[in-house]
Protein backbone atom coordinates (compact mmCIF):
# COMPACT_ATOMS: atom_id res chain seq x y z
CA UNK A 1 0.00 0.00 0.00
CA UNK A 2 2.82 2.36 0.87
CA UNK A 3 4.73 1.39 -2.00
CA UNK A 4 1.39 2.10 -4.07
CA UNK A 5 1.62 5.94 -3.04
CA UNK A 6 4.97 6.66 -3.97
CA UNK A 7 4.40 5.55 -7.26
CA UNK A 8 1.59 7.25 -7.31
CA UNK A 9 3.28 10.59 -6.10
CA UNK A 10 6.20 9.43 -8.64
CA UNK A 11 3.79 9.49 -11.93
CA UNK A 12 1.64 12.73 -10.80
CA UNK A 13 5.05 14.37 -10.63
CA UNK A 14 6.43 13.00 -14.11
CA UNK A 15 3.22 14.42 -15.59
CA UNK A 16 3.81 18.20 -14.07
CA UNK A 17 7.64 18.47 -14.88
CA UNK A 18 10.64 16.58 -15.22
CA UNK A 19 12.70 15.72 -12.48
CA UNK A 20 15.52 13.24 -10.97
CA UNK A 21 17.12 11.97 -7.76
CA UNK A 22 19.87 14.43 -6.67
CA UNK A 23 22.29 12.99 -4.38
CA UNK A 24 23.34 15.30 -1.93
CA UNK A 25 24.46 15.04 1.81
CA UNK A 26 21.85 16.38 4.49
CA UNK A 27 22.66 15.87 8.25
CA UNK A 28 25.98 14.50 7.54
CA UNK A 29 24.20 11.50 5.65
CA UNK A 30 23.99 10.80 2.32
CA UNK A 31 20.41 11.07 0.54
CA UNK A 32 18.51 11.24 -2.45
CA UNK A 33 16.64 14.51 -2.77
CA UNK A 34 13.58 14.44 -5.56
CA UNK A 35 14.66 17.62 -7.72
CA UNK A 36 12.80 19.05 -11.13
CA UNK A 37 15.64 18.20 -14.08
CA UNK A 38 15.52 22.07 -15.80
CA UNK A 39 14.37 24.63 -12.73
CA UNK A 40 16.10 27.11 -15.80
CA UNK A 41 13.94 25.62 -18.06
CA UNK A 42 10.65 26.34 -15.84
CA UNK A 43 11.31 29.83 -14.79
CA UNK A 44 11.97 30.80 -18.39
CA UNK A 45 8.86 29.28 -19.47
CA UNK A 46 7.00 30.92 -16.13
CA UNK A 47 8.69 34.27 -17.43
CA UNK A 48 7.33 34.03 -21.40
CA UNK A 49 3.60 33.12 -20.34
CA UNK A 50 3.95 35.82 -17.98
CA UNK A 51 5.22 38.43 -20.32
CA UNK A 52 2.11 36.94 -22.92
CA UNK A 53 -0.66 38.26 -20.21
CA UNK A 54 -1.13 35.30 -18.20
CA UNK A 55 -2.09 35.84 -14.87
CA UNK A 56 -1.37 33.63 -11.70
CA UNK A 57 1.95 31.79 -13.33
CA UNK A 58 3.91 31.42 -9.95
CA UNK A 59 7.63 31.71 -10.71
CA UNK A 60 9.14 27.81 -9.82
CA UNK A 61 11.79 29.13 -7.06
CA UNK A 62 11.01 25.77 -5.68
CA UNK A 63 12.96 24.02 -8.34
CA UNK A 64 16.70 24.29 -7.51
CA UNK A 65 17.97 23.32 -4.17
CA UNK A 66 19.39 27.13 -2.73
CA UNK A 67 23.00 27.05 -1.45
CA UNK A 68 21.70 29.10 2.06
CA UNK A 69 19.80 25.37 2.66
CA UNK A 70 22.79 24.33 2.70
CA UNK A 71 24.05 26.61 5.57
CA UNK A 72 21.05 25.90 7.72
CA UNK A 73 21.56 22.28 7.11
CA UNK A 74 24.95 22.75 8.40
CA UNK A 75 23.64 24.70 11.37
CA UNK A 76 21.39 22.95 12.43
CA UNK A 77 23.43 20.04 13.28
CA UNK A 78 24.41 22.35 16.36
CA UNK A 79 21.15 22.54 17.93
CA UNK A 80 19.27 19.90 19.51
CA UNK A 81 16.31 18.69 17.68
CA UNK A 82 16.01 15.34 19.13
CA UNK A 83 11.60 14.94 19.67
CA UNK A 84 11.29 18.93 19.00
CA UNK A 85 8.21 20.15 16.69
CA UNK A 86 9.92 21.99 13.56
CA UNK A 87 7.77 23.96 10.85
CA UNK A 88 9.64 24.28 7.67
CA UNK A 89 8.14 27.45 5.66
CA UNK A 90 8.45 28.10 1.88
CA UNK A 91 10.50 24.59 1.89
CA UNK A 92 11.15 24.29 -1.90
CA UNK A 93 12.80 20.82 -2.10
CA UNK A 94 12.94 20.35 1.82
CA UNK A 95 16.58 20.37 2.51
CA UNK A 96 16.54 22.26 5.91
CA UNK A 97 13.12 20.41 6.83
CA UNK A 98 14.71 17.13 5.77
CA UNK A 99 18.36 18.31 8.02
CA UNK A 100 15.75 18.65 11.02
CA UNK A 101 13.99 14.87 10.93
CA UNK A 102 17.50 12.89 10.40
CA UNK A 103 18.40 15.10 13.41
CA UNK A 104 15.40 13.41 15.44
CA UNK A 105 12.78 16.18 15.03
CA UNK A 106 9.45 15.45 13.76
CA UNK A 107 8.90 18.06 10.60
CA UNK A 108 6.23 19.82 8.80
CA UNK A 109 7.60 21.20 5.47
CA UNK A 110 5.35 23.40 4.30
CA UNK A 111 5.68 25.58 0.82
CA UNK A 112 2.90 28.27 -0.82
CA UNK A 113 3.38 26.19 -3.82
CA UNK A 114 1.89 22.54 -4.75
CA UNK A 115 4.30 21.00 -6.92
CA UNK A 116 7.58 20.67 -4.87
CA UNK A 117 5.32 18.93 -2.15
CA UNK A 118 4.79 15.86 -4.32
CA UNK A 119 8.93 16.04 -4.73
CA UNK A 120 9.31 16.70 -1.10
CA UNK A 121 7.06 13.71 0.05
CA UNK A 122 9.12 11.41 -2.37
CA UNK A 123 12.34 12.76 -0.67
CA UNK A 124 11.29 12.46 2.90
CA UNK A 125 9.48 9.01 2.19
CA UNK A 126 12.39 6.54 3.93
CA UNK A 127 11.56 8.60 7.46
CA UNK A 128 8.02 9.73 6.58
CA UNK A 129 6.72 8.73 10.15
CA UNK A 130 9.03 11.70 10.99
CA UNK A 131 7.89 14.14 8.49
CA UNK A 132 4.36 15.80 7.25
CA UNK A 133 3.99 17.91 4.34
CA UNK A 134 1.58 20.34 3.43
CA UNK A 135 0.57 23.25 1.58
CA UNK A 136 1.12 26.64 3.32
CA UNK A 137 0.98 30.46 2.01
CA UNK A 138 2.14 33.12 3.86
CA UNK A 139 -0.58 35.24 5.00
CA UNK A 140 -3.17 33.12 3.47
CA UNK A 141 -2.56 29.34 5.41
CA UNK A 142 -2.33 28.29 9.12
CA UNK A 143 -2.18 25.14 10.23
CA UNK A 144 -4.82 24.54 12.94
CA UNK A 145 -3.70 26.15 16.24
CA UNK A 146 -0.43 24.29 15.99
CA UNK A 147 2.61 26.20 17.81
CA UNK A 148 6.10 25.18 16.93
CA UNK A 149 9.08 25.74 19.07
CA UNK A 150 11.37 25.59 15.97
CA UNK A 151 10.57 27.66 12.59
CA UNK A 152 12.84 26.96 9.52
CA UNK A 153 13.00 29.09 6.46
CA UNK A 154 16.11 28.93 3.82
CA UNK A 155 16.11 31.61 1.22
CA UNK A 156 12.49 33.21 1.74
CA UNK A 157 13.16 36.70 2.23
CA UNK A 158 14.66 38.17 -1.15
CA UNK A 159 10.93 39.64 -1.66
CA UNK A 160 9.96 42.70 0.20
CA UNK A 161 6.46 42.19 -0.94
CA UNK A 162 6.52 38.83 1.19
CA UNK A 163 7.96 40.08 4.52
CA UNK A 164 4.58 41.42 6.14
CA UNK A 165 2.49 38.22 5.10
CA UNK A 166 5.81 35.63 6.24
CA UNK A 167 5.78 37.69 9.22
CA UNK A 168 2.62 37.31 10.34
CA UNK A 169 2.88 32.99 9.54
CA UNK A 170 5.44 33.28 11.87
CA UNK A 171 3.63 35.02 14.78
CA UNK A 172 0.34 32.75 13.87
CA UNK A 173 3.18 29.62 14.16
CA UNK A 174 5.77 30.34 16.95
CA UNK A 175 5.44 28.57 20.21
CA UNK A 176 6.34 31.40 23.45
CA UNK A 177 10.37 31.10 23.52
CA UNK A 178 10.26 29.31 20.05
CA UNK A 179 12.69 30.31 17.68
CA UNK A 180 13.09 31.05 13.77
CA UNK A 181 15.94 30.48 12.10
CA UNK A 182 16.37 32.18 8.12
CA UNK A 183 19.21 31.81 6.05
CA UNK A 184 20.41 33.39 3.28
CA UNK A 185 23.47 34.15 1.56
CA UNK A 186 24.15 38.22 2.25
CA UNK A 187 21.47 39.08 0.61
CA UNK A 188 21.20 43.28 0.48
CA UNK A 189 17.74 42.48 0.26
CA UNK A 190 17.68 40.37 3.56
CA UNK A 191 19.84 43.47 5.19
CA UNK A 192 17.00 45.28 4.69
CA UNK A 193 14.71 42.66 6.04
CA UNK A 194 17.00 42.54 9.17
CA UNK A 195 16.13 45.79 10.21
CA UNK A 196 12.40 45.39 8.88
CA UNK A 197 12.11 42.77 11.68
CA UNK A 198 13.26 44.16 14.73
CA UNK A 199 11.52 47.16 14.27
CA UNK A 200 8.21 44.92 14.46
CA UNK A 201 9.41 43.57 17.73
CA UNK A 202 11.38 40.87 17.18
CA UNK A 203 15.22 40.05 18.88
CA UNK A 204 17.54 39.51 16.36
CA UNK A 205 21.05 38.03 15.92
CA UNK A 206 22.81 36.33 12.83
CA UNK A 207 25.36 34.09 12.62
CA UNK A 208 28.02 32.97 9.70
CA UNK A 209 28.36 29.49 8.27
CA UNK A 210 30.96 28.61 5.76
CA UNK A 211 29.86 25.35 4.24
CA UNK A 212 32.91 22.83 2.60
CA UNK A 213 31.26 22.39 -0.51
CA UNK A 214 31.61 26.63 -1.21
CA UNK A 215 33.65 28.51 1.30
CA UNK A 216 33.31 31.18 -1.29
CA UNK A 217 29.46 32.39 -0.07
CA UNK A 218 29.04 32.26 3.30
CA UNK A 219 25.41 31.68 5.07
CA UNK A 220 23.57 33.54 7.04
CA UNK A 221 21.53 32.34 9.82
CA UNK A 222 19.06 34.96 11.45
CA UNK A 223 18.05 34.18 14.51
CA UNK A 224 14.31 35.82 15.45
CA UNK A 225 12.72 35.59 19.01
CA UNK A 226 9.68 37.64 20.52
CA UNK A 227 10.73 40.00 23.07
CA UNK A 228 8.04 39.01 25.07
CA UNK A 229 9.19 35.42 24.94
CA UNK A 230 12.75 35.17 25.43
CA UNK A 231 14.66 32.15 25.61
CA UNK A 232 18.09 31.10 24.19
CA UNK A 233 18.08 29.92 20.96
C1 LIG B 1 14.25 30.74 -3.15
S1 LIG B 1 13.14 29.42 -2.90
C2 LIG B 1 13.90 28.57 -1.53
C3 LIG B 1 13.50 27.14 -1.48
C4 LIG B 1 14.15 26.31 -0.37
N1 LIG B 1 13.80 26.83 0.93
C5 LIG B 1 15.66 26.27 -0.54
O1 LIG B 1 16.36 27.01 0.16
O2 LIG B 1 16.15 25.51 -1.40
C6 LIG B 1 11.74 30.22 -2.12
C7 LIG B 1 10.63 29.27 -1.73
O3 LIG B 1 9.57 30.01 -1.11
C8 LIG B 1 8.33 29.57 -1.64
N2 LIG B 1 7.37 30.68 -1.56
C9 LIG B 1 7.37 31.81 -2.30
N3 LIG B 1 6.34 32.59 -1.96
C10 LIG B 1 5.67 31.94 -0.98
C11 LIG B 1 4.49 32.24 -0.23
N4 LIG B 1 3.82 33.39 -0.42
N5 LIG B 1 4.07 31.35 0.69
C12 LIG B 1 4.77 30.20 0.89
N6 LIG B 1 5.86 29.85 0.19
C13 LIG B 1 6.32 30.71 -0.73
C14 LIG B 1 8.65 29.20 -3.07
O4 LIG B 1 7.67 28.33 -3.65
C15 LIG B 1 10.01 28.55 -2.91
O5 LIG B 1 9.92 27.18 -2.62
Amino acid sequence: MHDHKALSLKLRASRRFAWHWAPVVVAGQSWKIATASDPDGMLLDACQRQDAGESGVIDPFWAAIWHAAAGLDQYLQSCDLVGQQVLELGCGTGRAGLSAALSGAQVTLTDGVSDPLLLVQLSVWPIRQSCTVRRLRFGKDRLGERKFPWILGSDITYLRSFWKDLEHTLRQHLAPGGCVLLSDPFRSIAHEFRDWVQARGWCYREEKVVTPGDQKRPIRIMKLQLHEHPSSC
